[in-house]
């Protein structure tokens, strides 16, 4: 059975997140659709203040070209070289007529596909909240369950330790390219 709770219901470490993605929803660039989604992930090695990283849709005038807010959080994650996301929460919500918030988003195919990729990298079958607008129906769901038996790194011989060396590899190879700049980390 999916269990539905409400924000009230969540732990603390739970709703900050939760908190987090409908704030950045707030920020949502939608014109095309009205709908706006934030994604709030946490990850492992970020500091206090870092751990939450956010991000939101961003659509385009060439409608297919538009990014979901689960890809663009666990992009700028990744930028931050916080790679070891541990939950992700989703929030969304039709902000123009007729304005609805009662509908739990789940995250679309690409993002579950998206989010998959960054649990095979961190290690951590990771926890997704999706919400409502309203936040009074928010399920929690590993991406294990929300993308059973899916492709990933494993099927191209990928493990996380080669996952992780190439991650070595190319720290290295940008710290010689760094050297030649005056640019002081
Ligand atoms: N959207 C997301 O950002 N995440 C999802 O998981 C579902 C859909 C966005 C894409 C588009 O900008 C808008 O919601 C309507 O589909």
């Amino acid at each position: 059975m999916r269990q539905i709770r409400s924000f009230f219901e969540l732990r603390h470490a739970e709703k900050q997140l939760v908190a987090r993605a409908l704030l950045a929803s707030g920020r949502a660039y939608a014109p095309y659709s009205g709908f706006a989604v934030g994604a709030a992930v946490r990850t492992r090695s970020g500091s206090k203040k870092t751990r939450i990283v956010t991000g939101t849709n961003l659509e385009n005038a060439a409608y297919p070209q538009g990014i979901c807010a689960e890809v663009a959080a666990i992009a700028a994650a990744n930028a931050l070289g916080q790679n070891d996301i541990e939950a992700i929460a989703v929030v969304g919500h039709k902000f123009t007529a007729p304005r609805d918030a009662s509908e739990i988003v789940t995250p679309c195919g690409r993002c579950r596909q998206v989010i998959f990729e960054a649990s095979k990298a961190s290690g951590i079958d990771i926890k997704v909240f999706s919400c409502n607008g309203i936040l009074t129906e928010i399920v929690e769901e590993p991406i294990s369950k929300l993308l059973p038996v899916a492709f990933g790194p494993q099927n191209l011989g990928f493990t996380k330790k080669r996952l992780r060396n190439m991650r070595v590899t190319l720290n290295r190879a940008v710290s010689k390219l760094l050297k030649k700049t005056a640019y002081k980390r």
